[in-house]
């Protein structure tokens, strides 16, 4: 049993890209810790970061039969990422969209995702740690039972 976890563009240099704000976590941490969450059921991970959108909606329907829920922090895409949405809204499984930062408590241009209204539930601003939120959120949906 296996989990997506999307991470979009700007994401590939975590750990080294405006700390204050996103903190000090790599994505390799971020896929590391999703793994420890879902290994209690059994689950593994597929993680995936990509700077470009068409490849997120490749990688999106790839794992469209084989995973049962994802993980996605679409960056920048979460204001106009289109194409990502509709890959989204064609993905059967429950999905939980992250994001690391209180977009809320920012510029104005971050306060709306287009993504949002089609996930099972959203978790803000929380850093790293909502990624583990997210894997545990996802468990509870597919009502996964320990290992
Ligand atoms: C982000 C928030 C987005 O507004 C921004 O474009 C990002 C990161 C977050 O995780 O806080 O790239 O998704």
């Amino acid at each position: 049993t296996t989990v997506l976890l999307l991470n979009g563009p700007n994401l590939g240099i975590l750990g080294d890209r405006e700390p204050e704000i996103y903190g000090y976590d790599t994505v390799d941490d971020i896929a590391k810790a999703v793994a420890e969450e879902v290994a209690e059921a059994g689950w593994e991970v597929v993680p995936i970061q990509d700077d470009h959108e068409g490849n997120l909606v490749q990688a999106v329907h790839a794992h469209r039969k084989s995973t049962v829920g994802a993980i996605v922090n679409p960056g920048a895409l979460m204001m106009a990422g289109w194409s990502l949405r509709d890959a989204l809204a064609a993905y059967p499984a429950p999905w939980i969209e992250v994001h690391l930062s209180n977009v809320w408590a920012r510029e104005q241009f971050r306060h709306e995702s287009i993504l949002a209204p089609l996930a099972g539930g959203v978790v803000v601003g929380l850093g790293a740690f909502g990624y583990r939120l997210a894997a545990r959120a996802l468990l509870h949906l597919c009502d996964a039972q320990p290992a």
